[in-house]
């Protein structure tokens, strides 16, 4: 089965964690996007969604789907997102696709964070994926400083196919840190956390996933 198949089972399965006249915390990613297909055909079930990006914003939108600003909803049920790495205790590596800060506010408001993956994403220890951390452009080299005093190798997010920083939604920088063997990953958000410059980490410890759905050749797994 390819990865695009392994992807859609999950977003189909995770239909079922949608919960009527609810708004819907929606992440990004191609496994989201995937997802939001699926929402789309039963948009009428929902009263509509908070999204983690513009992108997912957009398609949201052009699926019929109301979307809210979080600034107008106090608490959400469900939030349903992709991960770049995920361990058995639900603690993932995000922002391979740039959208962690929001998608980190976002779950942090949401009485469930349901995981979707293919089963590549499943690892014994995190850290393979290099960790993305947004920044404020004009901390980039003090905060690549203190990331390369924590042992990994950090390097500055830039466009595919050109030396141009990439911009995130939210004006910032990325960096990218690769090197790191995470053997305890809400010690090491909380480290990342205090760097002065830092908007957010992308490892989702402190508050990770309820349930994860990963898509295998033998079918969707639950992990709890
Ligand atoms: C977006 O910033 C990320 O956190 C995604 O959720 C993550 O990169 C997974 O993306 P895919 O579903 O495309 O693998």
């Amino acid at each position: 089965m390819t990865q695009d198949k392994l992807k859609h089972a999950v977003a189909i399965s995770a239909i079922e964690y949608v919960i009527d006249g609810e708004i819907i915390g929606v992440g990004t990613g191609s496994t989201a996007n995937f997802f939001i297909d699926e929402l789309g055909k039963i948009k009428h079930r929902i009263k509509g969604a908070v999204a983690s990006s513009e992108a997912t914003a957009a398609r949201l939108a052009g699926h019929g789907i109301p979307v809210y600003d979080l600034n107008e909803v106090s608490e959400i049920a469900v939030y349903i997102d992709g991960a770049d790495e995920i361990n058995a205790a639900g603690h993932m590596i995000k922002g391979g696709g740039a959208a962690l800060t929001r998608e980190k506010i976002v779950a942090s408001v949401s009485k469930q964070f349901v995981c979707i993956a293919d089963g590549s994403k499943l690892v014994e220890t995190l850290g393979k994926f290099p960790l993305p951390v947004e920044v404020l452009p004009m901390a980039r080299n003090a905060v690549m400083r203190q990331l390369a005093a924590l042992g990994g190798q950090p390097k500055v997010r830039t466009k595919a196919g050109s030396d141009e920083i990439f911009v995130t939604d939210n004006g910032g920088n990325i960096i990218d840190v690769s090197g790191l063997s995470i053997t305890d990953p809400v010690a090491l958000e909380t480290t990342i956390n205090q760097i002065v410059g830092v908007v957010a980490v992308g490892l989702f410890a402190a508050r990770g996933a309820n349930v994860c759905l990963l898509g295998t050749a033998e079918g969707v797994r639950t992990l709890k």
